[in-house]
């Protein structure tokens, strides 16, 4: 058995508002001990009998942030396309295309490389968990490959076949929604189904299909949905269930209703309204009507190249209208609630000890301080997996 106790931690975030302050549950100069991974006390007194001890005086001790969606399975970037909206050029799903030939053409070395280098940069600024998607392949190869390369880094796996309908399937759209359905996903050991409705990706009819051949397969079901048009994505998730509906940028009234009065989350992109067409409101939209509200990082090469949570807390602070609470709230405990997840988002005893230490004497800092990793360290089930700054 081993255990750790982080001592003087000027400010912890707990979530747990049955024992701390606010909507983040706050305790001040706390003492956490973790022992075999999992967190055995919260208290204000000096820990005893532990086997280290890590002073925090100073820092904020908060959950690890819990990224429930981003599409790290690529090859190739897409720079150019960015710079091009910088002079006015519209974001369209068309620009996957490019990246699902890179994807084909990659070696599975350099697929998982390249997979490596984002999931570093990811823990290296506190998250803990990450839900990773396939579509960049779109066929059954290319989609099975993404999902093994995605489960040798994390067990939040999701099949996103339906991404767009691949160059070669243009003029037979039916037929790749059959290949998906009758092939690509009965050989896909992914956790969670996913769809992309929207304007140039899937009707609702091919949606609800998709997710209802998911669902038969043993699969969980989330989906993109109202990123460039609004549509029936929204209706069909809380229909069927879904833990989550991402992006949710064009949203009607009814949908956020809807959404709100339903157990799917609503999961905002920050990173990708940033980077494509901002919606500035859309945070307090959500918020308002009460619904559950995960922030994740969409990381991507096209609509949201950042793997960076605190970026994206500052971007929903400083654009989407959230406070600096809700948006620490929604990267953490939203994103648990968004993959399902009882056992992370949340520091209180018995779950997991999934930390993140940062160099700052409060949460308040991380959108304070937008482009500065604050992260001191970073603890997966009560182990340091990075620490960056002394
Ligand atoms: O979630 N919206 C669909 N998929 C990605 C973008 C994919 C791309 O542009 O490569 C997203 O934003
Ligand atoms: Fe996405």
């Amino acid at each position: 058995m081993s255990s750790i106790a982080f001592t003087n931690i000027a400010t912890l975030v707990t979530n747990d508002v049955s024992s701390g302050d606010g909507v983040l549950g706050i305790l001040r100069e706390a003492t956490l001990v973790i022992e075999d991974g999992l967190i055995a006390s919260i208290t204000q007194g000096k820990p005893s009998g532990v086997d280290s001890v890590i002073d925090c005086a100073g820092k904020t001790l908060l959950p690890g942030f819990v990224d429930s969606h981003s599409h790290l399975i690529f090859a190739g970037d897409r720079a150019e396309e960015f710079s091009a909206r910088s002079r006015g050029q519209k974001y369209t799903a068309g620009g996957i295309a490019s990246t699902v030939d890179a994807t084909r053409e990659a070696s599975d070395s350099v697929l998982a490389h390249n997979a490596q280098r984002l999931l570093n940069e990811a823990l290296a600024s506190g998250t803990t968990t990450i839900e990773i998607k396939s579509g960049y392949g779109l066929t059954a190869a290319d989609e099975s490959r993404s999902i093994e390369i995605a489960k040798s880094f994390t067990d939040e796996t999701t099949l996103l076949a339906a991404h767009v309908i691949p160059q070669e399937f243009k003029a037979e759209p039916y037929a790749y929604v059959d290949l998906i359905i009758n092939s690509i996903i009965p050989q896909s050991s992914a956790k969670w189904i996913d769809v992309f409705c929207d304007q140039g990706a899937f009707t609702p009819e091919q949606t609800e299909a998709i997710l209802r051949a998911g669902i038969a397969h043993g699969m969980l079901p989330r989906i993109h949905a109202n990123q460039l048009s609004a549509g029936k994505g929204v209706e069909i998730a809380v229909a069927l269930g879904a833990a989550s509906a991402d992006h949710l940028s064009k949203s009607t009234t009814a949908d956020i209703e809807l959404l709100a009065s339903s157990e799917t989350v609503a999961t905002l992109l920050p990173g990708a309204e940033f980077s494509t067409h901002l919606e500035s409101n859309l945070g307090r939209k959500f918020l308002d009507a009460g619904a559950t509200v995960a922030i994740a990082s969409d990381c991507n090469p096209g609509s949201s190249y950042t793997t960076s949570m605190p970026f994206c807390i500052a971007a929903a602070v400083s654009l989407l209208g959230f406070t600096v609470e809700e948006a620490v709230r929604a990267a953490t405990f939203g994103g648990a609630k968004a993959l399902l997840r009882e056992d992370i988002g949340t520091l209180s005893v018995g779950k997991t000890a999934d930390l993140v230490l940062l160099n700052a004497p409060s949460y308040i800092h991380l959108a304070y301080r937008p482009g500065v990793n604050l992260v001191h360290s970073t603890y997966k089930s009560g182990r340091a997996v990075t620490t960056w700054q002394k």
